[in-house]
């Protein structure tokens, strides 16, 4: 079997970000910086080490500065070339050219399944990556190119899991699953449910921000009806999806941080800017002096 190589990927960034507020009310929450980036800067870069050359990204209204942080800034690459700042123009011109960044809009907050199912011209009949921009992954091997390797074994779609708490699950899918012979990581879905309560959750693995899917869940998206919160689901049309396709799931432990909300964000920033080339080192001696005068060293 000739497997399809996962080369596109899928971005929904229309939410409104109301967990945010009031920093999102005229900021996209995509565009919120973690130290020095806007959060979505992160997983497009996440997604091009994964191999993917083409990213469609799902916008809404008041979603403007999104295309213009990908687009070219001729003025601004011009203005920091005649003040010798050679490095800083070229970084910014190398964020447009990343990969074939496209947009499409969402024109009413339907559910993270009908923003998922807006992609379906653009992608066609090839395998996808969705990366959801809230969750952004802190560490040096992210886990959507092991995904992509896995789809490469399989040819069926895998979805990002990992262990919740019992308070946590009732805010995530959370999978049915059965181990596979000869894998050591991957397991087989037997199903799934979009935001269970705590006493009908199948599991405590939860479905994080990133699925690479095959193109036969648009057929699904196409006929689900909304589900919890009244919204189009991607967990109800991969739940359907799993009637006539395998799914796969691959767990994974550390590194991921929910930068939807305030306590999520402030833990990526801390962590990230611990790792920042230019202020790590300076930021790590600040950060001792905050624990020692609040008693926590
Ligand atoms: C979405 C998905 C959910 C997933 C979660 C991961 O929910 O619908 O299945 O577990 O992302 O962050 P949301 O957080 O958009 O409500």
């Amino acid at each position: 079997m000739v497997m399809a190589m996962v080369r596109k990927a899928v971005i929904p960034a229309a939410g409104l970000g109301t967990r945010f507020l009031p920093a999102t009310k005229a900021t996209p929450k995509e565009m919120i910086p973690v130290v020095d980036k806007p959060g979505i800067q992160y997983v497009v870069e996440e997604a091009v080490r994964a191999g993917i050359t083409d990213i469609l990204i799902v916008t809404g209204r008041s979603k403007k500065t999104i295309e213009d942080h990908f687009d070219r800034s001729p003025e601004l690459e011009s203005a920091l070339e005649r003040s010798g700042k050679q490095v800083l123009a070229q970084q910014m011109r190398a964020i447009a050219d990343m990969a074939d960044i496209h947009f499409v809009r969402q024109q009413e907050p339907r559910g993270l399944g009908h923003a998922v199912g807006m992609a379906r011209a653009h992608i066609g009949e090839e395998p996808f990556a969705v990366l959801l921009p809230d969750d952004i992954m802190a560490v040096s091997n992210p886990i959507l190119s092991d995904m992509v390797a896995a789809y490469g074994r399989h040819g069926a779609s895998v979805i990002a899991l990992r262990e919740v708490s019992d308070e946590e699950v009732s805010l995530y899918g959370a999978v049915a699953f059965d181990p596979v012979v000869g894998e050591e990581r991957l397991l087989r879905l037997r199903g799934m449910v979009e935001k269970p309560a705590r006493e009908d959750a199948p599991s405590h693995l939860g479905i994080m921000g990133r699925y690479v899917l095959s193109p036969e869940i648009f057929e699904c998206i196409a006929k689900v009806t909304p589900g919890a919160g009244g919204e189009i689901q991607l967990t109800d049309a991969m739940a359907m999806l799993l009637g006539s396709h395998a799914i796969f799931g691959l767990p994974f432990a550390d590194g991921r941080f929910d930068t939807g909300n305030k306590l999520g964000w402030l833990k990526a920033t801390v962590e990230l800017a611990l790792e920042h080339p230019e202020v790590g080192a300076e930021f790590r001696t600040a950060l001792m002096e905050i624990c020692r005068r609040e008693g926590l060293l």
